[in-house]
């Protein structure tokens, strides 16, 4: 399988989570850029209609070897990029032995069964939280691993199993570490369907459209310019963009392994996204000062230095505005389904 899948220059990208919010705008970015592309997905978070027709889809999960193996053969994978998993860090600190068995059990099959069969580039969602609470006013890729909660050890795990599995030469790997992901495709195609979102800004969406009565702020005294948690919030077409730039440089260079923070280097508090997506739906939220949520820091912020450097990242959409302007755009389509 190895030699086929060398020979051939753009080898098909198997997409994990790919019905899900970040997997569907990948599973677009690379189908504009001209890889072939096929999903696995349980569908457990994820929407079978967020994957176009035209694209392999197979539901199932990421722990089952055997429909691992039967992908790899009929798709001719000679990629992955590795999103499904468990996302939010409350649920994390409530259940960590499912976010482990999750996140990093069946990460560890899956890249296991990849390794076996000779899948030579692995691509994987990674996150801020592996991070915790960083001393530094921005967070490089040398700033120490610490996280706070489950969620981030479980992606924490993962990078160092691709980190050993590349080490001993079995594939190279590429982790991206997302900050706060959020927006839509810029041309309706896929944006946020989730179900009971936590997420700030889908959750101040659905308020401005009255699908939730308020908006909660969790911590109004950190030690922030406002007292609100402060984030690096990313759009997610230039998130996915950076990960078909990521599989090129892995092909280009099969010795090499990265590891890259995507974000864009500034933080905005929750007051300031709330006051964001005031202007852009030109109403008044309904704000709620509530307690700090568990396992949050105060704040956030990317240096994105290496990934811009590495990979000659150009984001096109780095304006809070615009990625609320398009979230919302995506909400009021799903409103138009309900
Ligand atoms: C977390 C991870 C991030 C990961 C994401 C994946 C951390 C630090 N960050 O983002 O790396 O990519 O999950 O799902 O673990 N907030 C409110 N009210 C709300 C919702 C959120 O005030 O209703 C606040 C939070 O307290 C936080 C900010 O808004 O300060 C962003 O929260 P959220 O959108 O949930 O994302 P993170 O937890 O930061």
């Amino acid at each position: 399988m190895r030699t086929l899948i060398r020979k051939n220059p753009k080898p098909s990208v198997l997409v994990t989570g790919g019905a899900g919010y970040i997997g569907s705008h990948a599973v677009l970015a690379l189908k504009d850029s001209g890889w072939p592309v096929a999903v696995l997905d349980n569908l457990s978070a994820g929407f079978r209609s967020a994957v176009a027709d035209d694209v392999p889809f197979y539901n199932g999960n990421v722990g089952d070897k055997d429909l691992l193996l039967r992908i790899f053969e009929e798709q001719m994978i000679g990629a992955i990029m590795h999103f499904a998993g468990s996302v939010v860090v409350p649920h994390s600190v409530a259940n960590p032995l499912a976010y482990y068995h999750n996140n990093t059990v069946n990460a560890h099959i899956l890249i296991e069964t990849a390794a076996r069969a000779g899948i030579p580039h692995f691509i994987f969602s990674s996150t801020a939280a592996v991070y915790g609470s960083p001393l530094v006013d921005r967070v490089s890729e040398e700033t120490p691993c610490a996280p706070i909660n489950p969620y981030g050890w479980s992606k924490l795990m993962t990078e160092q199993m691709l980190k050993d599995v590349s080490f001993a030469g079995e594939m190279n790997h590429c982790a991206l570490r997302y900050f706060n992901v959020a927006g839509a495709d810029p041309d309706g195609r896929a944006g946020q369907s989730t179900v009971g979102a936590t997420h700030l800004i889908k959750v101040a969406i659905e308020a401005a459209l009255g699908k939730r009565d308020s908006v909660a702020i969790f911590g109004t005294d950190y030690d922030t310019s406002d007292g609100s948690g402060v984030r690096d919030y990313i759009h997610v077409t230039d998130l996915a963009v950076a990960h078909v730039l990521a599989l090129e440089a892995l092909i280009e260079q099969p010795e090499q392994s990265l590891t890259m923070n995507c974000g864009y280097g500034r933080g905005f508090s929750v007051l300031e996204v709330l006051d964001a997506v005031d202007r852009v739906t030109n109403n008044k939220l309904v704000r709620i000062a509530d307690d700090r949520r568990a396992g949050d820091p105060a704040t956030l912020i990317a240096d994105p230095t290496k990934i811009r450097e590495t990979l000659n990242w150009r984001p096109q959409f780095d304006n809070l505005e615009t990625i609320v302007r398009h979230a919302l755009r995506w909400e009021r389509k799903l409103c138009e389904n309900c």
